[in-house]
């Protein structure tokens, strides 16, 4: 049978990019959105808040984190004397980049009796201007434990903010951010494919739009969505975030049938995140080989953005 090179070249990386774990006492952590063949070889897969949970506890001497910039330094600043390294370091977030420390801390000054929430999706000086940190599984959570009267910022996400103050009867002051990918879902087009496939669930990610939220039959975060996947007894799923889940979606449910929902742009029907899908495997294997792409966070902001992480944590 003829050789095909590329299917070569994929099960040679699989083996070194395991040799090189053991050797270095390495643990590949991934996110849902990362390429398949990234989460075949992962150690851990899964959302932002169990990649947070992971980095905490792990004793592995290098993390490589298959995912994007914030989450590679919320593992450093968890776990500072490790190394964590990260597969393409142009792999940021439109989201954290939508909330700028300088324009956030005076939004921050301009609320002084407000207790400020931030999304895990933000830069560590961003971080460290915030009370508590939350991911998008336990928002709602730690929202709830807060006194009823109690008066909140929530950044940067404004859909996932509007989510959580139509679920809590909140009335927290919503940053002006969104995600590029989640901000894009259509509405038309989703509506469209519940009409040719009716019996379809609909699970949306909060950080996609209010509109959108109020269609789906489940929102929740990767972790949720899946959960919620398999245990309930449809066949048919309209999948309302990043495409790069359906491939634990289908190992986990592989009698299912889930669709992944379009975008709205004419010219790209993308509903991937070009941050996430920048770490390949070929570089996996060469930031574990060379232990380069480290992330480092200034010790007096890491200082001060871990308490909000590990408030998160202690709360959730
Ligand atoms: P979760 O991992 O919390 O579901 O968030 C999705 C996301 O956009 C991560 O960048
Ligand atoms: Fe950021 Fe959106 Fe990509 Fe998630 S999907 S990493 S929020 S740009």
């Amino acid at each position: 049978m003829e050789k095909n090179p590329t299917l070569e070249r994929l099960s040679w990386l699989r083996e070194e990019i395991s040799r090189l774990k053991k050797e270095k006492n390495a643990l590949i952590m991934a996110h849902y959105y990362q390429r398949d063949e990234i989460q075949e070889i992962a150690d851990f897969i899964g959302d932002s808040l169990a990649l947070a949970r992971q980095a905490a506890k792990t004793d592995a001497d290098i993390i490589v984190m298959c995912g994007v910039h914030f989450m590679g330094e919320t593992a450093k600043i968890l776990s500072p004397e490790k190394k964590v390294l990260i597969p393409d370091t142009e792999a940021g977030c439109s989201l954290a980049d939508s909330c700028n420390p300088e324009e956030f801390e005076k939004f921050v000054k301009e609320h002084p009796d407000h207790t400020v929430i931030s999304y895990v999706n933000t830069s560590a000086a961003v971080k460290a201007l915030t009370d508590i940190v939350v991911t998008s599984g336990n928002a709602r959570q730690i929202v709830e434990q807060l006194p009823e009267d109690e008066k909140i910022i929530f950044g940067p996400d404004k859909n996932l903010g509007e989510y959580i103050n139509s679920v809590t009867g909140r009335k927290m002051l919503l940053w002006d951010g969104a995600c590029h990918v989640h901000d894009r879902f259509s509405l038309e087009k989703i509506a469209q494919m519940k009409k040719e496939h009716p019996g379809a669930k609909v699970l949306v990610h909060p950080e996609c739009r209010r509109p959108l939220q109020l269609i789906a039959d489940k929102v929740g975060s990767t972790a949720a969505l899946l959960d919620f996947a398999a245990k309930d007894d449809s066949k048919e799923y309209i999948v309302v975030t990043e495409s790069g889940i359906l491939f634990e979606m289908k190992k986990k449910c592989p009698e299912k049938i889930f669709l992944a929902a379009p975008a709205d742009d004419a010219e790209c029907q993308c509903n991937e995140c070009n941050f996430m899908k920048l770490n390949t495997l070929e570089k996996v294997y060469s930031c574990l080989r060379d232990e380069k792409h480290e992330i480092t966070v200034d010790p007096l902001i890491a200082e001060k953005a871990v308490r909000p992480i590990e408030r998160m944590l202690a709360m959730s």
